[in-house]
């Protein structure tokens, strides 16, 4: 993420501050961060995206940061929350982090890839 593209993130409709999480480390690095998008008609609040630098991972600070942007989204109003991981065979790992945050599967996409 450069930081022309981080300014674009924030000028689109409906960032809020507020609801953009990050994990600061003591020198200074972020190693973790979720933006919260808030749906204020449907009190929907979707987690996008969420992500732990690789040499920080299985720490906790996936459900850290997640939880504390959830409880930032509930603050000013949400009454649900969203993510649409991807799950499939080849990336399982998402699942049971968000299993174990309190997310239950809804929906599923299908792809299909057309063969030669
Ligand atoms: C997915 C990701 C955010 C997890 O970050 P993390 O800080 O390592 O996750 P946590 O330490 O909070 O893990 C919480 C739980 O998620 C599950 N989990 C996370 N990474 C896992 C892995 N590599 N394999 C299996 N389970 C995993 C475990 O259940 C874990 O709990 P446990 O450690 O008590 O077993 C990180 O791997 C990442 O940034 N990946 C690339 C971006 C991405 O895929 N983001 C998700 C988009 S929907």
């Amino acid at each position: 993420m450069t930081l022309d593209r981080y300014r674009q993130v924030m000028d689109s409709w409906p960032y809020r501050p507020e609801l953009d999480w990050m994990i600061e480390i003591s020198d200074g690095h972020y190693v973790a961060n979720t933006c919260v998008w808030y749906d204020e008609l449907n009190g929907v609040a979707l987690l996008e995206p969420l992500g732990v630098d690789p040499a920080f991972r299985r720490q906790g600070l996936a459900r850290a940061v997640a939880l504390q942007a959830m409880h930032a989204a509930r603050d000013v109003g949400a009454k649900r929350a969203i993510v649409y991981p991807r799950g499939d065979e080849l990336y399982p790992f998402t699942k049971p982090l968000y299993l174990g945050l309190g997310f239950r599967p809804y929906a599923q996409a299908v792809s299909f890839v057309k063969r030669r």
